[in-house]
């Protein structure tokens, strides 16, 4: 199909044509700066934004160009104010009538600027250099007495470089300047050029011109009447815009919002905890014997500072004391096996959010409540496509005079099922806090994968806290719905950054 050049030009705006005439006049070729001046643009940003339209109908390419540029380096601002060490040297020579021996030269130059300017005086050819014995003797040559009181081109371009900065000069001239590293820097600038392409070139043959043009309906256009005098600009609606990512909220973050909605729809309260607990809190009051392999620094992630936290319920410290030895009076033989209380005061990273619970439950006893909570906790796990050390739990429990093992089901059956998951199932399970115990698992992808545990607390735990009734308990994870919900091979994906998951990932 002919390009209809016509049309393409109509739809060019005003600073678009703009831009088009300055690079008509300039040789097809300018760099933004020289357009913003010879176009009479207001600002920068209209050239950039009319160019990159322009180059977006492939009527400009905007191009990059290196160059080399040059400024004083640190001696040079330094010789601007005193003069370079060979003109200091040879107006001393001059003041001594022309002859000057080495010492002569210690109120002009530092020591290390004499072999400088010694150097120097002798490729410039302004002093001949002789020997008498051991003693150095400089003299003036004609040269050097003609250039005396003038600038000669090595200063001449330090002024031009100090009063402009980054210039490009002739290297080829100033070599001898340019060598000299201290006094002259060398810089990389990258420059951007606007140039017209041969379909530009095209374009332009067909004359372009500037007209008062309406480009934007407006209450003074239409009260006016201005339509009947000016040309109304057409409007492309199919052109080209660059795709704008705004900022939105992480996935796995969306993810926690729904979670923590249905929870509330389903009259659950919310509670928070802290990363650092106790061993108290953490294990010993949920019943885990003190020699069980989840407490080993294998495992769990003990802190430093603070080493110890402790719990001033001595009644409560007690009686857990007693649970774990011969199970106190709740009707439990307990482990048996010794029991510290110092072990108890072991600071450490969480490893479950029922530490959370549990703390609840002791200071709010009195039922009814329904509690959940959503957090992170801290194993010592190898990382690998399904385990990661820092993980989120979504935690809660049912506290209720008349709370039933199938309100358990059911509550987690829910859940899973608002959440999006049909087709889950609970297998009997192990954990030393609850009685009967059960995991979770949820059918997908034509496989069954492990979600949580859940029970019903042993009287070993809440008797002592003064709980009498039943407990339901939970503690799912989060990453791995994440996984499911958003089709994830590998759970690092979710704390990996990846852009482009992270902007395509439905939600
Ligand atoms: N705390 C258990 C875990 O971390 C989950 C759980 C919570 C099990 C509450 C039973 C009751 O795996």
């Amino acid at each position: 199909m002919a390009m209809d050049f016509k049309k393409l030009i109509h739809e060019l705006s005003p600073l678009e044509k703009k831009v088009l005439l300055v690079l008509e006049k300039l040789q097809g070729k300018a760099s933004p700066e020289t357009i913003l001046k010879e176009g009479d643009f207001s600002q920068d940003v209209e050239v950039m934004n009319a160019a990159s339209w322009l180059q977006s109908k492939n009527i400009v390419t905007i191009e990059e160009q290196v160059k080399t540029v040059y400024a004083l380096g640190s001696d040079g601002e330094e010789f601007i104010k005193n003069g370079l060490p060979e003109r200091r040297a040879l107006r001393k020579i001059i003041d001594l009538q022309g002859i000057a021996l080495l010492q002569d030269f210690k109120d002009v130059l530092q020591t290390h600027e004499i072999p400088v300017a010694i150097g120097w005086l002798k490729q410039k050819g302004w002093v001949t250099i002789s020997k008498k014995d051991t003693i150095t003797i400089l003299s003036v040559t004609d040269l050097g007495k003609s250039v005396f009181g003038k600038e000669d081109e090595d200063e001449k371009i330090l002024h031009f470089l100090s009063l402009h900065p980054n210039s490009e000069i002739d290297t080829k001239k100033y070599h001898q300047l340019v060598s000299r590293k201290n006094v002259v820097k060398e810089k990389e600038i990258v420059l951007g050029y606007i140039q017209l392409t041969d379909f530009g070139k095209q374009v332009l043959s067909h004359g372009i011109v500037l007209q008062d043009e309406i480009s934007q309906i407006s209450d003074k256009v239409i009260k006016e009447r201005l339509w009947e005098k000016k040309p109304i600009r057409p409007y492309d609606v199919s052109a080209f815009a660059p795709r704008i990512y705004g900022g939105k909220l992480h996935p796995l973050n969306v993810l926690i919002e729904d979670i923590r909605q249905i929870f509330l729809e389903m009259g659950f309260q919310e509670i928070m905890g802290n990363f650092v607990e106790s061993c108290f809190w953490n294990m010993d009051v949920l019943f885990i014997p003190q020699d069980h392999p989840a407490r080993d620094m294998q495992d769990t992630f003990y802190c430093k500072t603070p080493s110890e936290i402790s719990f001033q319920d001595h009644k409560l410290l007690d009686k857990i004391a007693q649970v774990h030895l011969n199970g106190g009076s709740t009707g439990s033989d307990g482990w048996g096996d010794d029991f510290s209380k110092d072990e108890g005061k072991r600071a450490l990273l969480r490893t479950h959010t029922t530490v959370n619970t549990i703390r609840y439950l002791y200071e709010h006893p009195q039922p009814p409540a329904k509690i959940f909570s959503i957090g992170q906790v801290f194993r010592k796990e190898n990382i690998d496509a399904t385990h990661l050390p820092v993980f989120y739990q979504i935690e809660g429990i049912i506290h209720d005079d008349h709370a039933t093992f199938r309100q358990l089901l059911g509550v987690i059956f829910e859940f899973y099922s608002r959440m999006g998951f049909e087709k889950i199932r609970f297998r009997p399970g192990y954990f030393p806090y609850t009685e009967p115990s059960m995991e979770v698992e949820v059918f997908w992808n034509n496989r069954w994968m492990e979600l949580g545990g859940s029970g019903i607390f042993r009287p070993e735990v809440t008797e002592p806290i003064g709980i009498s009734n039943p407990v339901l308990a939970w503690g799912l994870g989060l990453e791995r719905i994440a996984m499911l919900k958003f089709g994830l091979q590998d759970i690092r994906q979710l704390y990996q950054s990846d852009f482009d998951w992270l902007r395509n990932t439905p939600l």
